[in-house]
């Protein structure tokens, strides 16, 4: 196990990476833990949560919104949870978020940490502090941003990650390479998905590798008044057409970054788009889609890095390189 401690501006959060899950009852007593996962992860892992309190909720981002977290709360309520609670979080990305937002609200707020179980949450959902649920279509849209104490990563609960999660989880490293890690571009180049799922040695490192990205760009920056907006390139499509047409957030970000590329190119002569397509493609994520212009348009207007008439858009002069564009709604229009 390596242990690495980050200190963001709010708090410090505790990265135990390569960790046995047994590991938590050091963290956390079982008298003051309560763990919420989902029904999937319970039914899969009953052994592990032995001698744990446990909330199930619904597996799924249809769940991820208020009616869920009123159910939370109802049962961290009956379960006796005070101010001395300490809440887990185990699961993939729509458990982190959940069990930060409500761990920042019960009782005006309460201890948290997450164990992380699929790529996407462990190498960005559960890094970060940003938890919220949607809204309807808008996704994100309710939230906050508070730090978990610790982040615990058992890379077993891999073994049962569908095929299609795995690939999901890649966009965001393929999202981290674009931005700030030339080298891991050329890594995810020499390689391919099945090697990384063959070489437990190679994954841990990429996980960590990505982890500690995320984890250092937000610890400069965790209210997001600069570097951080970097994390959202290949999200401001994402966010609109993920609902919209119910795709995998991974699918979404990764046409995202597609649509970035393209805009990059025409805006700056950026020269790499096919590379970086080729790599999502490679991956078995798909860099275009045919969505709505109009109804995207519609769900980009009401998208939380808009400012006025405008979106913070995040593009790329080169692959590592990437710069901040204040886009004029009526110009985006003509460009996506
Ligand atoms: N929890 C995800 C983030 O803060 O970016």
């Amino acid at each position: 196990m390596t242990k690495k401690t980050i200190a963001f501006s709010s708090a410090s959060v505790t990265n135990y990476f390569d960790a046995d899950f047994s590991y938590l009852g050091k963290i956390v007593s079982k008298d003051e833990g309560i763990i919420i996962t989902d029904e999937n992860i319970l039914k899969a892992y009953s052994k592990k949560f032995q001698g744990w309190k446990v909330v199930a909720i619904k597996a799924g981002e249809q769940h991820k919104n208020q009616q869920t977290v009123d159910s939370i709360i109802d049962q961290l309520i009956e379960l006796g949870a005070d101010r001395q609670t300490f809440l887990v979080g185990v699961g993939g990305g729509v458990l982190t978020d959940m069990t930060g937002y409500v761990a920042a609200i019960y009782m005006r707020g309460i201890r948290c940490g997450y164990v992380p179980t699929s790529i996407l949450a462990m190498v960005d959902a559960a890094i970060g502090g940003k938890n919220g649920i949607d809204v309807g279509l808008y996704k994100n849209m309710v939230g906050i941003i508070r730090q978990p104490a610790f982040i615990l990563y058992d890379y077993s609960f891999l073994k049962l990650l569908p095929q299609a999660e795995w690939v999901n989880g890649f966009a965001e490293i393929i999202k981290h390479a674009c931005i700030r890690d030339v080298a891991m571009f050329k890594l995810l180049e020499e390689n391919k998905l099945t090697d990384f799922q063959k070489d437990k040695e190679l994954l841990s490192k990429l996980i960590q590798r990505n982890a500690l990205l995320k984890s250092k760009v937000v610890a400069k920056d965790e209210y997001e008044h600069g570097e951080r907006k970097f994390l959202n390139f290949g999200h401001t499509i994402a966010h609109a057409i993920e609902n919209l047409y119910q795709i995998p957030h991974g699918h979404a970000v990764s046409i995202g970054m597609g649509v970035a590329c393209k805009i990059s190119e025409q805006l700056n002569s950026f020269s790499d788009t096919t590379r970086v397509t080729g790599l999502l493609k490679k991956y078995g994520l798909p860099p275009q889609f045919e969505y709505d212009k109009e109804q995207t348009l519609k769900l980009l207007r009401a998208d939380k890095k808009k400012e006025k008439d405008a979106i913070s858009y995040i593009l790329l002069h080169k692959i590592g390189k990437p710069y901040i564009a204040s886009l004029p709604f009526q110009q985006i229009e003509t460009l996506i």
